[in-house]
């Protein structure tokens, strides 16, 4: 029987297991991080960081039901010098993604200049997308000219390290062209896609109230009901995306076959977060075990074989 091979490459970086986790699940303090590094996941991003500890939101800020999660962490994180002193003293042969999401522009740069610092570290995830920051509801991914003015300034830095940005989810074929045109003007080694979709509410009905506390009840929305609009994104982008570019897909993966249709719309590898936080570390090895049989079943040996193959009718 010829052995399956879920190893992959993000832009250079290899991967032995396709699946990761995705930022902001379990993966903000020592303990989280060092599980991770134990797990069987094909690399780790961390939490996204600020250049100063941050306590989030006031809780509860994160509920979850059957299809679904919802959130308002307000950026709770140790802080970038936490991140990168954990980091550069760990032994691992899986490669290690920051995830940053400085509260302006400037905190970017800084953050980025000291990540450059590590030794440790693969790759910067530059955050887009965090929609959860009272007072800066905007959400950066959605400002066009700003993202192309902030990714020249990233590209004057003397980068050591492949830069990746996370992007929000669009809605229409344009803004998948336009923001796919500015990417492809920079040396951006991977864009990781969806972010939560933006401002979704989820209400308890016998309490006639929202779940969660922070933003009036407002929150990022996650897990199995993004899926479709994941996968779009996902598509759409590898269409436009200069060719060296990687994807990797993130939204409502919970089962090895989700991860296949992720692959199948062209990203390279996925990240797990709705449902990493349901069932905790072992999803790693379940969503591996899934992947690999379905493969099987599929006769395809190799995720190489269908990595954007997705037949267009
Ligand atoms: C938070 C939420 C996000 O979706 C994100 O991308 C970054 C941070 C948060 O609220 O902590």
């Amino acid at each position: 029987m010829k052995k399956i091979d879920i190893t992959t490459n993000i832009n250079g970086i290899r991967l032995y297991s396709c699946i990761m986790n995705a930022s902001g699940a379990l993966c903000s303090t020592e303990k989280e991080l060092s599980n991770l590094l134990k797990s069987s996941s094909g690399a780790i991003v961390t939490k996204s960081c600020t250049d100063k500890p941050r306590k989030g939101n006031i809780k509860p800020r994160y509920f979850e039901w059957d299809i679904g999660s919802i959130n308002s962490m307000g950026l709770p994180n140790l802080g970038i010098d936490f991140y990168i002193n954990f980091l550069d003293g760990i032994t691992t042969n899986k490669p290690i993604f920051l995830s940053i999401s400085g509260l302006s522009l400037e905190e970017n740069y800084l953050l980025i200049q000291k990540a450059n610092s590590s030794t440790k570290i693969n790759a910067i995830e530059i955050n887009l997308s965090c929609p959860n920051i009272l007072k800066k509801k905007e959400i950066l991914g959605y400002e066009f000219d700003t993202v192309y003015n902030f990714l020249k300034n990233v590209f004057r830095l003397n980068n050591k390290k492949h830069i990746g940005i996370k992007l929000p989810p669009y809605f229409n074929d344009n803004d998948i062209r336009n923001m796919a045109f500015i990417i492809n003007k920079f040396p951006i080694s991977f864009i990781t896609c969806i972010n939560s979709l933006p401002n979704g509410l989820f209400i308890n009905s016998i309490k006639e109230s929202t779940v969660i506390y922070p933003n009036k009840g407002f929150g990022g929305i996650g897990g199995t009901i993004i899926k479709s609009f994941a996968l779009a994104n996902i598509f759409k982008f590898s269409s436009f995306l200069r060719k060296d570019i990687s994807i990797i897909g993130c939204g409502g993966i919970s089962s090895g076959i989700d991860i296949f249709d992720h692959i199948l719309c062209g990203a390279s590898a996925v990240q797990v977060g709705t449902q990493f936080i349901k069932e905790g570390i072992s999803v790693f090895d379940r969503l591996k075990n899934e992947l690999i049989l379905f493969l099987k079943k599929k006769k395809y040996y190799s995720i190489n074989n269908f990595i954007g193959n997705l037949n267009k009718n």
